[in-house]
């Protein structure tokens, strides 16, 4: 397990490049499966989170090539080599529990399975660090579309008889949409008989890039980014190419960089529309966010003011971004108060952010954050993907040297971190986990 030494104190300045959004590419990976024919995604990152989806659709008889690095042509992004995906053998429909249990999105394979090869056996998905993440909505939406299931040691057990059959489903649940069990039931209704429609249906950017790429495959969508999604079902999908579309998160993570430093930074491959809650909470802050030409412009005054703020779905304040936001807030002029309504456990950050000298007192689903002055670098640990992403931000800024351990966490969803941060001023060392030597043990005659 790597860890980075972050020493902190620099102000950032200069221009960073966002890459391909992880959490359109997955889903979007999985509906590859669905396609007669060879599809050509450009902007997939390259991070762990990815790499196992691949792992797991070339299980499942894809042929997988990623094209060499090109530079960058005209206005289009291309940080890495485009990546064609060809399904070749249908006969395999396990997704198994040594993959689902590295990456819960590896649920998305359920739906375009199911819809394709009529049988889809996954592994069910545990807990994880954010919370209990069920996944009783994607399945009930499948099962309206005339799915079967059982559950067989530890997997969801699917089989279709025939084909699905398109209807009109509620998919909100207690804590409102879901993003993935959305693009789920879309992916099968898109091979389905007759038309689907989706009452409250999840109005993410993503949901709307998969919508997108399926339409090009032949599919026939109307509605996607809006609660209600219908959708018409065709009797194939065809290979097609497609961009992904900017990760939002990504590029909410940096602005937070360049505020918490008082630095500048330009955004390269940012798309405003997508994180038009972020800019409103950071413009309370103190923080400008501004489009000059392509670019996305973020600098700070010297004064955060404290805000209040609840995670919601989009277009609201996204809860991928919370934890970031709250480690901007430990400096802010006063007291903030932040409410996590999608995940209510997400707080694991908050332990960590105290021992850097933060002031943040839990209570239920609410953090409050009283500002101080300065954060001191410590040692602190990583316990999932955003929650680590704030503890770098905290680590940039910190008075001293901030070790951050179990980095593999950031590894599944930033592309280059330390590398895209350096480049603006950073000090981010990674140091790779030592080959344990074995000492041997002498035993007293
Ligand atoms: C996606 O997860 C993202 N993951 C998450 O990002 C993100 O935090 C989340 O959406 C919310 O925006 C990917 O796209 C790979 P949900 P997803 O279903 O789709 C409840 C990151 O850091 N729910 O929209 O799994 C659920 O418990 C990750 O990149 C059910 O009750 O989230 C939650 O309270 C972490 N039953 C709410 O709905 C279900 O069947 C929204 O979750 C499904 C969800």
């Amino acid at each position: 397990m790597d860890s980075f030494l972050i020493h902190g104190g620099n102000r950032l300045k200069g221009t960073i490049e966002i890459s391909g959004s992880k959490n359109s590419a997955l889903p979007i990976l999985a509906a590859t499966l669905m396609a007669e024919g060879k599809t050509t995604l450009r902007g997939v990152p390259r991070l762990s989170d990815i790499d196992s989806m691949i792992k797991l659709i070339a299980e499942l008889g894809c042929r997988v090539y990623r094209h060499s690095s090109t530079p960058t042509v005209g206005d289009g992004p291309d940080l890495d080599g485009p990546l064609d995906i060809e399904v070749q053998d249908e006969s395999n429909c396990e997704a198994r529990y040594d993959i689902v249990k590295t990456m819960r999105a590896s649920i998305c394979v359920l739906g375009p399975m199911l819809a394709k090869r009529k049988k889809a056996i996954v592994s069910i998905p545990g807990g994880c660090a954010i919370g209990d993440r069920p996944v009783d909505l994607h399945v009930r939406g499948l099962q309206k579309l005339g799915a079967e299931f059982r559950t067989e040691g530890g997997n969801i057990v699917g089989e279709v008889r025939g084909r699905l059959k398109g209807c009109k489903m509620y998919l909100g649940g207690a804590q409102g949409p879901t993003v993935l069990g959305t693009i789920n039931v879309m992916c099968a209704a898109a091979l389905a008989d007759g038309e689907t429609v989706l009452v409250g249906a999840a109005c993410e950017p993503e949901v709307v890039d998969c919508a997108e790429m399926l339409n090009k495959m032949g599919a026939k969508i109307k509605g996607q980014g809006t609660p209600e999604i219908r959708i018409e079902g065709v009797e194939r999908l065809g290979g097609i190419e497609h961009q992904i579309i900017p990760d939002r998160i990504e590029a909410g993570t940096f602005m937070m960089a360049a505020a918490i430093t008082n630095g500048e930074l330009a955004l390269k491959n940012c798309n405003l529309d997508h994180l038009t809650a972020v800019v409103d909470r950071l413009d309370e802050v103190g923080v400008k966010v501004m489009k000059h030409g392509g670019d996305v412009l973020v600098s700070s005054t010297r004064r955060l003011n404290p805000v209040e703020m609840t995670t919601q779905p989009f277009p609201g304040f996204p809860t991928d971004l919370q934890a970031q936001l709250m480690t901007l807030l430990c400096l802010a002029d006063g007291m903030s108060v932040i409410t996590e309504r999608i995940f209510p456990d997400r707080f694991l950050h908050v332990g960590e952010l105290n021992r850097m000298g933060a002031r943040i007192r839990k209570e239920g689903p609410t953090a409050i954050i009283q500002g101080v002055k300065e954060l001191q670098g410590a040692t602190v640990m990583c316990s999932d993907l955003r929650a680590s992403a704030a503890l770098v931000l905290a680590g940039l800024v910190a008075k001293g040297t901030t070790k951050l351990d179990r980095v593999y966490h950031i590894d599944r969803g930033y592309e280059k971190i330390e590398a895209k941060l350096n480049a603006v001023g950073a000090e981010i060392e990674r140091v790779k986990e030592q080959t344990r030597t074995v000492v041997p043990i002498t035993v007293a005659a």
